[in-house]
């Protein structure tokens, strides 16, 4: 199958040397990643910035911000059969970012912000026999947010994860995450390594193709 895969965190610019972003390593996505290369897969990665290093034999695509990572997903999507959407994505952007760094000495009270893409929604039209996955990162009603998302972006499996947990989510090892689809009950999985996470979802996913 040819698996296209996010990871990471965007960054958002805020001036030329400060950016909003947040705590994804990209463990997550690289695990993903890994998994399907292993299983014999043709995958493309698209990465914000993160420190891990690419498995062998994927299409490397860094990206920084939200928009550019819309941009290699649509690209990507047409011709892969799956998605698989681990990345974080900023939710709001700096609406007019400064191209000069701003002085400290500059009184700076608020940050306008405006809402990026979202970019799953986007690919509602040309989903098609596309198996999408994606995450749901809560910190309250984890299941029920899931499935909230499940409906309202057109995905086949949303893994959810409890991100205010320490010990799972952003940048842990480990993950422990809740199984959402459309014709089975939630299935919460047991904590396991990332790496042992991305075995599970390539398989629901050669499962489902
Ligand atoms: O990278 P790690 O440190 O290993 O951490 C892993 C993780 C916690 C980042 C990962 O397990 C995870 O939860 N990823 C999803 C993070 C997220 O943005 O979740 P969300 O509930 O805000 O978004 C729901 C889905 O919509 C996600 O698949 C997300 O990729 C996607 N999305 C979000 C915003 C946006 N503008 N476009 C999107 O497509």
């Amino acid at each position: 199958m040819k698996i296209l895969v996010t990871a990471g965190p965007t960054r958002e610019p805020i001036d030329a040397v400060r950016v909003l972003t947040n705590r994804s390593s990209g463990k997550m996505g690289y695990a993903v990643a890994r998994a399907a290369v292993d299983r014999g897969h043709d995958v493309t990665l698209v990465s914000g910035p993160v420190g891990v290093e690419a498995p062998h034999a994927v299409e490397l695509i860094s990206v920084e911000t939200a928009a550019e990572m819309l941009k290699a997903v649509k690209e990507g999507f047409a011709a892969s059969d799956a998605l698989v959407m681990t990345a974080a994505v900023a939710d709001w952007r700096p609406s007019n970012p400064e191209t000069r760094k701003v002085k400290k000495h500059e009184a700076v009270t608020r940050i306008n912000l405006e809402r990026t893409e979202d970019i799953l929604a986007s690919l509602t039209g040309q989903k098609g026999e596309r198996l999408i996955v994606g995450f749901a990162a809560e910190t309250e009603n984890v299941v029920g947010e899931g499935e909230r998302k499940l409906r309202e972006k057109n995905m086949d499996l949303v893994v959810a994860n409890d991100v205010s947990r320490e010990d799972i989510g952003f940048d842990a090892d480990d993950n422990q995450v809740t199984f959402i689809t459309h014709d089975a009950p939630p299935d919460s999985l047991p904590q396991m390594s990332k790496d042992e996470l991305g075995e599970r979802i390539v398989a629901w996913v050669e499962a489902h193709a």
